[in-house]
């Protein structure tokens, strides 16, 4: 573990120490000749869902605050935008870890080269997405619609992982369009499987490749949270995560009475503190809880840092929105961080004004 968490959950408390600690500009790049470390094993017990958009490196930085052990993953990268793209797309800050790269493609030999450099870039797993039903995703052949090809993904996972030494794991759905049948999921995972794809996260719900958009598709048809159960009963030496409408932790323990791993996407997006209660509660963990007013002591230096080399507040305050939910001022922290971090010279003391607005229990 990286020395953010040596202080935060270590004998010393104090947010200045904590400071002192952090290296803001400890981003790792392509250009970092970093030898590959083989790290223990994830637990994965808890994960935040990648989310495109949502889940930047930003959102999570400020995730891996409030929580040690929950595992974090990238949003989805494709191979197209890692191997031809202008930008560096796989940067993250060190503090990050536990964190997957989410990957989007299908053609193999893509899909192996991108594997190569993520491990250079020292991501813990590498993660397919087999659960997107998004046209343009589908028109590049990768997302929910590959769970017609299970050769395919399977070919993709051999290779990936004969070329490096970090897991492959796949999330996927329990079916796609009138492919819904039990037996169709238990034959994908259990020909993925035969790759040697240990970990598999299903989304407890079936993709629509027509008709409905990505969003809508995230609510209905409805969940079938006990197909994922029965996929865990047929394959017992897979590691499973369920994925799908988990808002609390105590949903997630009753999930995990059943099952490996619970991932959660949009209720820590929205009510992102709930992380702070994961280590304790999901891990059984008892290291110190946060307060949202040490989390915001941390961001603040994080978001003046990202704004001294070329960033912008609004880049990072606009994961923070949900921070203060359910506490009186909400409402007005939000407004105020909507209405200022966009402004030229915005800094991290929009985030302390905003907090100012908010009445502590
Ligand atoms: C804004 C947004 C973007 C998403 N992007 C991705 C993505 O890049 N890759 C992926 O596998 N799933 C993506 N998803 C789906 C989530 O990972 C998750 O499967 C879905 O939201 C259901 O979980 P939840 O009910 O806990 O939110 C996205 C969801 C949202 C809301």
């Amino acid at each position: 573990m990286g020395p953010i968490w040596d202080t935060l959950y270590g004998n010393s408390t104090k947010v200045q120490a904590i400071q002192a600690d952090l290296d803001l500009n400890k981003m790792t790049t392509i250009t970092d000749t970093k030898p590959y470390v083989a790290r223990s094993t994830i637990n994965h017990k808890l994960s935040v869902a990648p989310m495109l958009d949502w889940t930047d490196k930003h959102s999570r930085y400020f995730y891996r605050l409030m929580t040690q052990h929950t595992v974090l993953y990238t949003e989805m990268v494709t191979t197209g935008a890692i191997l031809r793209g202008k930008g560096d797309y796989l940067s993250y800050n060190d503090a990050e870890h536990p964190l997957v790269l989410q990957l989007g493609g299908s053609d193999v030999k893509a899909m192996t080269e991108c594997a190569k450099i993520a491990e250079q870039y020292g991501y813990d797993e590498i993660n397919i997405n087999v659960g997107c039903p998004s046209d343009r995703v589908q028109n590049g052949r990768f997302g929910a619609c590959l769970m017609a090809e299970p050769s395919l993904v399977a070919e993709c996972v051999n290779q990936m992982q004969s070329a490096t030494n970090i897991p492959v794991t796949v999330k996927s759905r329990i079916g796609i369009d009138d492919l819904d049948s039990y037996e169709f999921l238990h034959t994908f995972i259990e020909e993925v499987s035969k790759a040697d794809c240990r970990h598999f996260i299903i989304h407890a719900r079936k993709a629509w490749l027509t008709g409905l958009s990505p969003k809508q598709n995230r609510d209905v048809p409805p969940l079938d949270y006990d197909r994922v159960y029965q996929i865990k009963n047929d394959f017992k030496d897979l590691e499973i995560s369920i994925n799908g409408g988990i808002k609390t932790f105590s949903e997630a323990n009753e999930h995990l009475q059943h099952i490996d791993g619970v991932m959660i996407g949009r209720e820590v997006y929205n009510s992102p503190y709930m992380l702070a209660d994961a280590d304790n509660e999901i891990y059984q963990s008892s290291s110190a809880k946060l307060s949202r007013s040490e989390v915001i002591d941390l961001m603040v230096p994080y978001i003046d840092e990202t704004i001294a080399s070329g960033g912008r507040a609004w880049h990072i305050l606009r994961h923070m929105l949900g921070l203060c939910n359910g506490l009186s001022g909400a409402r007005k922290f939000r407004q105020h961080l909507s209405e200022c971090a966009g402004k030229d010279g915005a800094s991290g003391q929009v985030l302390l004004d905003a907090f100012n607005k908010v009445t502590l229990p």
